[in-house]
């Protein structure tokens, strides 16, 4: 089956090296059996949104606004990302939790704007160090899927999707450790059954955090995980190439 791979390339590049970027992929990532979507930032959009018209490639937002049109200074519109093209929109990541102070209503708030404006929603969730070493990441889990869902309705299982990304093995963070691919199986698994209780449709489930060349395909050879989100490794050709075959 497909997998679905998203690029998220933060704040990482600036504007002519995200089109340098995308020019490249499009020539060097055309015709891999996957489904590639790549994120770069809201400035960059617009021409790389012309850049992969009619590359098989497929565009994706960092993020949304909680309302389709307002007096919100420096939001962006779900709507106006839609128009532009975009498919896919990253939600609730958890540098955007720590730094920007997203809580779990402005989330489910943009859930539900990004799903009326006809964009699917990529809902980032993870435990941190601490929840992980107590042992309590499981129920850490289902309160953050429990939140960022109240009240959700989608009409198709593709509709949305979730990516696990435990926020210790981000590669940015200090001290990041990748985790191994039988536990992130375990947990995507554990995700994806409460998310289909909420939701009533059993949505595709990826892993993030710390995907790189030496560990995809111990990744990807668990069914449960439907791809990946992916940082650091999206961002240097031969990294990524690998990690999308
Ligand atoms: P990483 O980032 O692949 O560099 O760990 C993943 C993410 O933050 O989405």
């Amino acid at each position: 089956m497909k997998k679905l791979i998203i690029a998220n390339w933060k704040m990482q590049l600036g504007y002519r090296a995200s089109l340098d970027l995308a020019r490249l992929y499009t020539k060097q990532l055309a015709g891999l059996k996957n489904e590639i979507v790549l994120c770069p930032d809201y400035l960059s959009l617009p021409a790389v949104s012309a850049i992969l018209k009619k590359s098989g490639l497929l565009l994706g937002a960092q993020d949304s606004a909680a309302s389709a049109r307002g007096a919100y200074t420096g939001e962006v519109s779900p709507a106006d990302l839609k128009a532009l093209g975009v498919k896919y929109v990253i939600l609730g990541h958890s540098e955007r939790r720590e730094h920007l102070h997203e809580n779990s209503a402005i989330i489910n708030a943009k859930i539900k704007a990004a799903l009326a404006a006809g964009l699917t929603p990529v809902l980032c969730v993870g435990e941190k160090i601490a929840e992980r070493e107590s042992g309590e990441a499981r129920p850490y889990l289902a309160e953050e899927l429990r939140h960022a869902l109240k009240g959700v309705k989608i009409k198709r299982a593709s509709d949305l999707v979730i990516a696990y990304e435990p926020v210790w093995a981000i590669s940015t963070n200090k001290d990041a450790k990748p985790i191994d691919a039988i536990s992130a199986s375990d947990m995507l698994g554990f995700i994806q059954s409460k998310a289909a209780n909420l939701l009533e449709k059993k949505p595709r489930v990826l892993y993030g955090g710390s995907v790189f060349p030496g560990n995809a395909a111990d990744f990807s050879a668990q069914p449960v995980i439907g791809g990946f989100l992916v940082g650091g490794a999206s961002l240097k050709l031969t990294d990524f190439k690998i990690i999308c075959s």
